[in-house]
């Protein structure tokens, strides 16, 4: 009989097999992939693993430390925390353009993480958190021919560069998969439900130039979103649910004065890969009193949408 503790205790034993007495590196992001993956190997091989987390500043509210804390105190794991938001948030001055934003984080991370694991001597390893759906990369219309969307950025090229093996001991599972192993192995059902959320961050959810200022503001009203859905109990029915801050200021009223502050765009959606996706049915008074709290507790912003486009044709990013 298959059951996910005989597929955790096969994984186990199949990375001592690969890895042996050598030495693991892995990159975190702080999602359920890489997390499972790393407490996985760590209870493979112990402290042989080592986590990168490179911290690109584009991350939610206390998000950081909420990865570090779990990792190195609650599960004992070696964790490198990678502090380089200067560098990135730096290098995306000016930049507006998807696709080059992507390009952007994607090559500043395969930098940093290449950086910080050449501090780990003799590693032979690196750990991925890929899934099977990450193998099948493309997405294909029917009739046409197979085209990448958007380019997600992994660390792809990066193994080969350094000289490391892989460890993928997620490649064969689905993410519902991926959560029945995390609860296999212990993780805590808060993080293990929890949205996925993209490599590149809250860069996508910014559309246009980002600026530090409109990172605070987003992670806030974000913050302010995700407590809305967990209040009202929603959470577990939504694939995705967050904030866009929209490049445009728009004129309000507050008290006896006028504002000009930014608007922002709440999306949610439900979907069973990512692939297809439906626009999450909240009622008016949940929209209604979301945009009240977002407009009172977050200063900056002044005024609220709800996106109700589906995937296709939307995507779930705004991004
Ligand atoms: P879209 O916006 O393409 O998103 O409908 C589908 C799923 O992919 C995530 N996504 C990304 N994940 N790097 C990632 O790691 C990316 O560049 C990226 N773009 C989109 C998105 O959050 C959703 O789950």
């Amino acid at each position: 009989d298959w059951t996910m503790a005989g597929y955790r205790d096969e994984a186990i034993r199949k990375i001592r097999e690969q890895v042996g007495d050598r030495k693991v590196i892995c990159g975190l992001s702080g999602g359920v992939d890489s997390s499972v993956a790393a407490v996985l190997i760590h209870e493979a091989v112990g402290d042989q693993l080592t986590c990168v987390f490179v911290d690109h500043g584009l991350l939610r509210l206390n998000e950081a430390e909420e990865v570090v804390t779990m990792f190195r105190d609650t599960y004992n794991i070696p964790l490198i925390h990678a502090d380089e938001s200067e560098l990135f948030l730096g290098s995306l001055e000016g930049v507006s353009d998807p696709e080059v934003k992507r390009k952007t984080i994607g090559r500043l991370f395969i930098d940093v993480f290449q950086k910080y694991a050449s501090q780990i001597e003799g590693a032979d390893f690196l750990a991925q958190g890929t899934l099977y759906p990450d193998v099948i990369e493309s997405v294909s219309f029917s009739g046409g021919p197979s085209v990448t969307i958007k380019s997600h950025h992994n660390v792809g090229g990066l193994p080969e560069k350094m000289g490391l093996k892989l460890v993928e001991p997620l490649r064969e599972l689905f993410k519902d998969e991926v959560r029945a192993l995390g609860r296999e192995l212990g993780l805590p059902e808060k993080f293990i439900g929890r949205h996925p959320f993209p490599g590149p961050g809250l860069a996508i959810r910014c559309p246009g130039e980002i600026t530090r200022e409109k990172l605070d503001i987003l992670r806030k009203a974000d913050a302010v979103f995700i407590d809305q859905i967990r209040r009202h109990g929603l959470y577990d029915d939504i694939w995705q649910a967050f904030v866009a801050i929209l490049p445009v200021r728009t004129v309000g009223v507050m008290g006896d004065g006028r504002t000009y502050d930014y608007a922002c765009a709440l999306r949610a959606v439900t979907s069973v890969d990512g692939m297809t996706a439906d626009y999450y049915p909240f009622t008016h008074d949940f929209l209604g009193e979301t945009a009240t709290r977002i407009i009172n507790e977050v200063k900056g912003i002044n005024r609220c949408t709800y996106d109700i486009t589906s995937k296709p044709p939307g995507t779930i990013e705004w991004e």
